[in-house]
């Protein structure tokens, strides 16, 4: 008697495993999150994130050729704005002149074929650090998504490609669709995220940015109220559909490693492509865990960006994603 089929000869040997392995990483897989600040020189590591940096706009150029060298093609820009720039309705966030303006039109300059996406909310430009207006101890939906469209507008004006709101507002995908399409950007993409989840993984990003939620009365103090409760499944899905009707190009599940389910619920539901961003914490940890010797890196690393890719992300908004393309190549 023997084993009828012995799966074992598929693993054989190194060769016989690249022949019959059923996903591979590649650089086109990644988006790169960029952190952009004001000044010039600064290169500046986020504490939370290590190895991760904010750049001023002149260090960001060499960021940016450098990314393309490696074949990175996709960048994700957010910003982190003065306090003095900040207010309750993100005024800032709709000068044409502003620094995420200034930076969209930094990349194109130095890398024009480099794709451009652009973060859309309002929590780096709110004195609460909420995604939006706050009035009454609430988050304003429709108020929000209007300045949402402006600010979409305005990034598409100085150059974006996609815009991607991060928000959860209701109905702002449509919202911010319409008012491409009026301006006359009808080639401007929306990647929504659609199906966010209120996480504590976002912790290291909300240091780099200093966007994390205020502690005042009368302000939530979360942001439970927009961002999905992470004990639902079912919703992710109609938060997805429901972007997708409105217009989304690409959709998004974020965290990353925590919703691998959601991931491929949503790769079996849907015929656009799916991001997932692989968040500041998920780095954080693996980081920290590299850091005392307890976890391999780089081994730990390829498995995690893996494991998304075979769950069904079709795009990896990844800070590792440097890291990954230079040990892959
Ligand atoms: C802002 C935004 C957040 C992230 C991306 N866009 C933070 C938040 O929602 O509080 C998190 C990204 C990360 O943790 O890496 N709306």
């Amino acid at each position: 008697m023997f084993p009828l089929r012995r799966n074992r000869r598929l693993r054989t040997s190194e060769a016989i495993r690249a022949l019959v392995r059923e996903t591979i990483i590649t650089p086109n897989d990644f988006l790169v999150p960029l952190f952009v600040v004001e000044g010039k020189g600064v290169k500046d590591e986020i504490p939370s994130m290590p190895n991760y940096f904010r750049y001023s706009l002149d260090l960001l150029e060499k960021e940016v050729k450098e990314l393309w060298k490696l074949g990175l093609k996709s960048v994700l820009l957010f910003v982190k704005v003065p306090d003095n720039l900040k207010d309750n309705k993100g005024t800032e966030a709709l000068n044409q002149n502003g620094l995420m303006q200034r930076a969209i039109k930094t990349v194109k300059n130095v890398c024009p074929d480099m794709l451009v996406m652009t973060d859309v909310a309002l929590d780096p430009y709110s004195i609460y650090g909420h995604d939006g207006i706050v009035e009454n101890g609430q988050i304003k939906n429709d108020l929000t998504s209007d300045i949402l469209a402006k600010m979409s507008i305005s990034h598409a004006k100085a150059g974006a490609d996609f815009v991607a709101p991060s928000d959860m507002m209701d109905g702002r995908v449509l919202t911010i669709r319409e008012a491409l399409e009026n301006e006359g950007f009808i080639n401007t993409g929306i990647m929504s995220y659609s199906a966010k989840y209120a996480s504590a993984f976002y912790g290291p990003f909300r240091d780099a940015l200093d966007s994390a939620p205020v502690d005042l009365v009368n302000i939530p103090k979360d942001k439970k109220t927009y961002q999905m409760d992470y004990a639902n499944r079912l919703e992710a899905i109609k938060e997805t559909q429901m972007d997708i009707e409105e217009g989304a190009d690409i959709v998004m599940v974020k965290p990353g490693l925590c919703y691998l389910d959601i991931v491929r619920d949503i790769k079996n539901a849907v015929d656009v492509p799916v991001a997932v961003y692989q968040v500041s914490g998920e780095y954080a940890m693996l980081k920290a865990a590299a850091e005392k010797g307890w976890l391999d890196h780089d081994a730990v690393m390829m498995e995690q960006v893996m494991a998304i890719k075979r769950a069904g992300g079709d795009i990896i908004a990844s800070y590792f994603a440097k890291d990954v393309v230079k040990l892959i190549s």
